[in-house]
This record gives structure tokens, sequence and C-alpha cells, in this order.
């Protein structure tokens, strides 16, 4: 496997900037149920400077600036950055790289990055950018989905991809998409860039989505790498995987509504 960064991020980008919308109504409630573990993993107090990385529509910058925190979230879309403004008027938020942020050394007590990481071609740079914007002293702390075994939307499509369709499909290559799903592996990428006393705790969570479609539309309209994987399988093989996919949250149905397990994985540490 050859990475190529430089086509992986605009790849990304390009994504990115045309789901902000989708990605609020889909992704939101579910990414917004690890924000209060991450805020507690940084030990987030009133006064204190703060940076959200990779902020999307800014849950956890909004979250932050609730504790009474002095915000500042960053993300590399212009167009989530609107989305997020228009959400959250009363926060700063920028366009930037989270791989090269554009924040002087030392400025931040806390930084977080919420199921940022695995969209990146580059992560460790991230995290050594996350260590010098941060103050001595100052807590880090990063979210991540737990693998496709225990992460059912993504168990479950990845799945129906494998049965019916081509799982190979030329995409522009990144780091794999479970690389941080292991509790190891994230002290590890925590520890290489600087931090000390890695920590990292598993965090339950539930989406929520329509019944029927409601999976697969998510995952087709509202996701990057996994919206790649499906819209380049052939129309015919596409409908057999969306037939797969809504015999399979038969299940996880109640009333009009799945209810799949997506755990996630805070990992946390200290710039000393
Ligand atoms: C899964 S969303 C997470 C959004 C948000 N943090 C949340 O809590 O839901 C990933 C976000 O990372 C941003 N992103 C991806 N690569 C980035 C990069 N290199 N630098 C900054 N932001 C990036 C995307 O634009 C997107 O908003």
């Amino acid at each position: 496997m050859i990475l190529e960064p430089e086509k992986f991020r605009s790849f990304e980008l390009a994504g990115w900037q045309e789901i902000p919308a989708g990605y609020h109504d889909a992704f939101g409630p579910l990414t917004s149920q690890a924000i209060e573990p991450l805020l507690d993993a940084v030990r987030l107090k009133k006064g204190q400077s703060f940076l959200d990385i990779a902020s999307g529509p800014g849950y956890v910058a909004a979250a932050a600036a609730k504790r009474g925190a002095t915000v500042l979230g960053i993300d590399f879309s212009a167009a989530m950055v609107a989305h997020a403004q228009r959400l959250h008027p009363g926060v700063e938020f920028r366009d930037g790289d989270a791989e090269a942020l554009p924040c002087g050394n030392g400025l931040f007590d806390a930084a977080v990055m919420n199921f940022g990481i695995l969209h990146l071609g580059q992560p460790e740079k991230a995290l050594l950018e996350a260590y010098r914007v941060l103050r001595t002293g100052g807590r880090f702390a990063f979210s991540v989905w737990a693998g496709p075994e225990e992460t059912l939307g993504f168990g479950i499509v990845l799945h129906a991809v494998e049965l019916h369709g081509e799982p190979r499909v030329e995409l522009p290559e990144g780091p794999p998409f479970f690389r941080y799903s292991d509790a190891d592996e994230c002290k590890r990428g925590l520890l290489v860039a600087g931090f000390e006393s890695p920590s990292v705790t598993k965090v339950a969570q539930t989406w929520r989505l329509p019944a029927g479609d409601g999976l697969f539309n998510a995952m087709k309209d509202s996701t990057v790498r996994t919206a790649g994987l499906l819209r380049a399988q052939k129309p015919t093989v596409l409908q057999k995987i969306r037939d797969e996919l809504r015999a399979s949250v038969e299940k996880y149905t109640k009333g009009d509504f799945v209810e799949l397990p997506m755990p996630a994985w805070v990992a946390s540490g200290q710039k000393t």
C-alpha cells in the first residue's frame, strides 16, 4: 500500500466541502456523545483557552464555550467553518489544517480532536501540532471509532461490500480507517508526539437513524471515504448492498428508528 497524503487530503477536502448539512443531520447526534468525555479528559475549566481541531459543525467548541472556556475551532473545510459559524455565532471558527495549525506555540490550555484523526493523511503530524500549540501542562484528547466488529454502522456496511461488491476500489490511499481503533496504537501515537501519561477509555455511543434506508443514506451521502467506496460500486451492486443493509438493520429497529452501537475510544495525554 503506497500512501498518497496530498491526493488523500484533496479527496477528503472535496468530500467535506459537499456535506456539512448532511453530516450535521446524520452524524451530529452521534459524534456529540463524545463531547463530555473529551472535555473531561482534558479537564477543561472555566477561563481556559481551548482549541477544537477538525471542528466540523463545531459541537465540541460550542460545549467548551458553555463551560466558560475561550474557544477557537479550526477545520480545513471552509464550508464546515461557515456551517459551524452559523450554528454557533458566539464562537470563533477559522480555516486551517490539523497537520499545520495556523497558531503560535504554547497558546492553549487544552485541545481536542473529535473523530478527526481517522481523516488525516498524516495523523502523526497532527499529533505533533497539537503538542506544539499547547502550553506546558496542557492536555490533548482525541476520539476515534472502535473497530467495525463493535461499531455496527461500519461493520454492517463493510460486510455488505465484502459480500456483494468490490472492496478494493480506486480511491487515494490514506492510512487505515481503523488504525487508531486500538488502545495501544492511540497510546503509542500520543507518546511518539511527546505526550506523557497517555490514557484511553471506551465510550458507549448509540446511533439513531431512520429505519429502512437510514444507514445506507447516511453512509452514501454524509461521509467521505465510505461514500467513495459505495459510489464506486456498479448500480446493480449498490442496490444489492442497499438491500443487504436494510435486512441487516432490521433486528436493531424499534418502530421508526434503528439504534446501532457505535462505541468510541477517547485517548488523552499531557504536555509536561
Ligand atoms: C468526522 S468530522 C468530525 C467533525 C467534528 N469534530 C464532530 O465533532 O463531529 C471530520 C472533520 O475533520 C475535518 N478535517 C479532515 N481533514 C482535516 C485536516 N487535515 N485539517 C483540518 N480539518 C480536517 C473535516 O472537514 C471534518 O469537518
